[in-house]
């Protein structure tokens, strides 16, 4: 199938590499020059597993980059919109790079084609693609708008994708549900498993995945209702570990126990500063705009969202707590990406707690397994960078664990101990066992936990697993 993506993004990116490995032919179509000459010549803009690999087999043959959306439209039967959607300041979705593609569309369709929301974008957004391709006088019977929303997540976008819970595909009508079922057809016949080169399938991927067909506004506020699910999720299990750290609970424990309940679930249950990221914080926002718009007052995402902020002031508590005062004390920072696995620095708990620590006079040593460069873009000057978490640690008053990343939850303890000028661990993450921690030699403290001594060794409990 002929495909064009607009916006070559997070999304835009994976999908045209991933529909490409599927056999399609796409061309993404992107108007930032830099960024289609740097594709062109092979460059990857974004750290992200299988997506070089992806890139490579695929580039210039059945992957193509372009400037050119009216002869992208022209030469696709379905051409995908995956251009960004910010917030705008009252916390709405800003759709205006949207309508203006669904413009530029509308003027070069001559043939049907199945225009699809890949973006997250707010219910109703298809009536709107639809109104405008039809106000720019393309006749009705030429197009059809679809929302096929997209869950991947950055870190394990490839795999995510090719290895989904679940496909949906919003659509109106058959002729559109059967062009995206085609689309997919690879992944949901399973033929693609079966192929030597397809991407190494992971743990917990159950194959084939489902294709769920549904109206283009349910697909549209499923897309939301997830992220908002998964978002309060998180913030639920700060609050209890908020509760946890009060009592002298462990959330640890608490998580084990409501986690193996199968109508709970473990995943996402993992106490931390805060949920960060270029998607929950906005789709949030745009979720309870959209409610607000319908008359309805969907508080519980105000408190999802309270708490979140909330999470981030009770660290730093945590870390004065830990250290007394603030000023001139010297913070080794582990993490600046908004999680593991990714260089993405967007709405990063992490960048916003290294800011509030550098307002209080702290001096920051960071350690980044692939942030630094787009950390120092949005970080001041004084900001030190390391080589290595040791090196971060080197002569600090205290280690801080920002991110989730898997080299942060095995360090050489000896070597990190070696380093410090004090023992003192603090751990945004839940990456390690207390017991451990004090074993050797390390006060450490952690989200929901007591705080754990050497002289007080607290009862060891599971380390967190990794989502
Ligand atoms: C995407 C989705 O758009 C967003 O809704 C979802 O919640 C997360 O993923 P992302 O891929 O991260 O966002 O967006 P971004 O990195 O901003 O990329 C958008 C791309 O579209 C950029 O390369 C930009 O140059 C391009 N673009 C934007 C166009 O080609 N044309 C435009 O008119 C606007
Ligand atoms: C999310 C959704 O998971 C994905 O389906 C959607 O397509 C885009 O938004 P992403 O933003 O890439 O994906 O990251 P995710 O893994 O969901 O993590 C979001 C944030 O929540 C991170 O800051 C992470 O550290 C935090 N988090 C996640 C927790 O604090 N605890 C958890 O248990 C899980």
């Amino acid at each position: 199938m002929k495909i064009a993506v607009v916006g070559s993004g997070y999304v835009g990116l994976v999908a045209g590499a991933c529909f490409a490995d599927l056999g399609h032919a796409v061309v993404l179509v992107d108007n930032d020059q830099e960024k289609l000459a740097a594709l062109r010549e092979g460059q990857v803009p974004i750290h992200e597993n299988f997506l070089p690999e992806l890139l490579q087999r695929h580039r210039g043959h059945s992957l193509t980059f372009s400037d050119d959306l009216d002869e992208a439209v022209r030469t696709s039967a379905v051409i995908f919109i995956a251009v960004g959607t910010p917030p705008t300041e009252q916390g709405e979705a800003d759709l205006s790079y949207v309508e203006s593609v669904a413009r530029s569309i509308s003027g070069a369709v001559n043939g049907y084609k199945v225009i699809v929301e890949k973006s997250t974008v707010p219910v109703y957004t298809s009536n709107w693609i639809r109104k405008i391709i039809l106000r720019n006088a393309t006749a009705p019977d030429e197009f059809d708008v679809a929302s096929n929303p997209e869950f991947l997540r950055e870190g394990t976008a490839v795999t995510d994708f090719l290895y989904p819970d679940r496909i949906v595909v919003g659509a109106d009508n058959e002729r559109c549900a059967a062009v995206l079922a085609e689309i997919y057809a690879p992944l949901t016949d399973g033929s693609y498993y079966k192929r030597q080169d397809a991407i190494p399938r992971p743990d917990r991927a159950e194959i084939p995945p489902p294709l769920i067909t549904t109206s283009a506004k349910s697909a549209e506020l499923i897309k939301h209702a997830s992220n908002a699910f998964l978002a309060m999720k998180i913030s639920f299990i700060n609050a209890v570990a908020s509760i946890c750290e009060t009592v002298g609970g462990n959330v640890q424990q608490v998580c084990q126990g409501i986690g193996t309940d199968s109508r709970i679930g473990p995943r996402f249950l993992n106490p931390g500063i805060g949920y960060g990221g270029s998607c929950f914080p906005k789709d949030l926002m745009a979720f309870r705009a959209v409610a607000r718009e319908c008359g309805y007052d969907f508080r519980l995402l105000d408190e999802v969202i309270r708490i979140n902020e909330e999470q981030r002031r009770r660290f730093i508590r945590t870390v004065r707590n830990a250290l007394w005062t603030l000023r001139g004390k010297r913070l080794a920072v582990l993490g600046l990406a908004f999680k593991g696995g990714t260089d993405d620095v967007r709405e990063s708990p992490a960048i916003l707690l290294v800011q509030s620590l550098l307002q209080e006079g702290c001096q920051i040593c960071a350690y980044d397994p692939a942030a630094h460069a787009r950390a120092k873009e949005v970080l001041n000057t004084t900001v030190e960078y390391a080589n290595s978490p040791y090196e971060a640690a080197s002569e600090a008053d205290a280690v801080l664990i920002l991110t989730e990343w898997e080299e942060f939850a095995t360090l050489d303890l000896t070597r990190l101990h070696a380093a410090v000028k004090y023992p003192i661990v603090i751990d945004g993450r839940n990456l390690y066992d207390p017991g451990v921690m004090t074993a050797r030699g390390f006060t450490y403290y952690s989200i929901g936990r007591a705080v754990a001594t050497p002289e007080n060794q607290s009862v060891p409990v599971p380390a967190r697993k990794l989502n």
